[in-house]
């Protein structure tokens, strides 16, 4: 998990007395904390109290459909094809999900005028283009391309777009975004292995403290229904606060890769874990320095896992016939490895420039019914035909 931070102003101890620095009363205090008050938590200082919530109205029910035809085979859809535009948090298309992360993938033009919690899920937001800023009750947070965005459940938020395209794709897990433990020794460091560490991490750096009252739309999801709520104050009137829990991003382009004079296996590519499934970066590196190494994976059958790929530049090097953009999904039931030519023509390869985010499932994945209008019906022959 990230480490203590804190920004702007706060009481010299907790659950006392802070006056306003206008003199007109106390700042309101807000724990937000997880696992029942047990897991990350961080105390806020509101200049006016949270709670107050003027109106609320059920806005939509989230229902995802299923591709009707779930067999298993081989998976290619060409996500930059989808429908673009809208807002960065209702015009995520559903890409695939099962019962512990859902996975969509959103092309914005426009900032919200609205804040969003999502109070179902942890949000890893993966930024494939696009910059901005993500404004939470912890401050701001600028993102660009490249950036895993970790917005943690239950934190108030906007994304405020700036230099576009924007292609984001969100991964929605029912756990807790985390470093491997692996990664860590026992008091919570990341260790001198690990391909990241704590400069890595990026945190809120600016607070823009709001004092404002009216009303404010907020929208909330829970349960797969997107609640309106109106707030009567602004809520990002946050002049302090500190503790553990908070948004935060890392870069892929900061994940140092692990490599040998043989192939590394996939875990050497992990970079988080949420509830039954693992996220991975692949990213430029060095090849296998063995003078007869073979770069390119060998076949592998990660029997328990579904293995979704998504291609955030064109160079992978196991593959043909995808794109920036593409995503694969290999499901468990079938071996998978390199097309034709690209084992034997991996050998004597000296570096790969490829950036990919890789999802391994715990339980099988469903096809989300709207992707398959990006489909590309070719990838399952593309082991046995001769494509570019
Ligand atoms: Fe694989």
């Amino acid at each position: 998990m990230p480490i203590y931070h804190t920004l702007g102003d706060i009481p010299r101890k907790r659950h006392t007395v802070f006056p306003k620095k206008n003199g007109d009363g106390i700042h309101h205090e807000e724990l937000m904390g997880t696992y029942g008050f047990d897991g990350a938590s961080s105390l806020l200082y509101h200049l006016h109290p949270p709670t107050t919530v003027l109106k609320e109205r059920q806005l939509q029910i989230v229902d995802w459909e299923a591709d009707p035809e779930p067999h298993v085979r081989m998976r290619h859809f060409r996500l930059f094809d989808l429908p673009k535009g809208g807002s960065p948090v209702l015009n995520r298309i559903p890409v695939l999900y099962n019962n512990h992360v859902a996975v969509s993938f959103v092309q914005p033009d426009k900032s919200d005028d609205f804040f969003f919690r999502n109070s179902q899920g942890d949000e890893l937001v993966y930024i494939a283009e696009g910059e901005g800023v993500l404004e939470s009750i912890y401050g701001d947070l600028p993102y660009h391309a490249g950036d895993h965005l970790i917005i943690h459940r239950g934190i108030l938020h906007r994304f405020k777009l700036g230099k576009g395209p924007h292609r984001y794709m969100v991964f929605e897990g029912t756990g807790y975004f985390r470093y491997p433990k692996r990664y860590q020794n026992d008091k919570g460091q990341l260790l001198e292995h690990s391909p990241y560490c704590e400069r890595d991490i990026r945190r809120p750096e600016s607070l823009q403290v709001h004092d404002e009252k009216g009303e404010f739309k907020l929208v909330i999801k829970r349960q797969n229904v997107l609640t309106e709520a109106i707030l009567g104050s602004h809520p990002f009137d946050v002049v302090g606060w500190d503790g553990y829990y908070y948004p935060w991003a890392f870069n892929i382009n900061d994940f140092e890769p692990i490599t040998g004079s043989l192939h590394q296996p996939p875990p050497v590519h992990q970079s988080f874990e949420c509830e039954r499934f693992v996220v991975c970066a692949f990213v430029p590196r060095m090849f296998d320095y063995h003078p007869q190494a073979i770069p390119a994976p060998y076949n592998h059958s990660n029997v328990m896992s579904d293995e979704m790929l998504f291609y955030a530049n064109d160079q992978f090097m196991s593959r043909k016939g995808i794109d920036m953009g593409s995503l694969t999904l290999h499901p468990a039931g079938f071996p998978h490895g390199p097309q034709p030519g690209k084992y034997e023509g991996s050998v004597g390869a000296k570096r790969t420039e490829e950036i990919a985010v890789m999802m391994d499932t715990f339980d099988p994945v469903k096809i989300a019914k709207a992707v398959t209008q990006v489909e590309d019906d070719s990838y399952g022959r593309s082991w046995i035909d001769n494509i570019e």
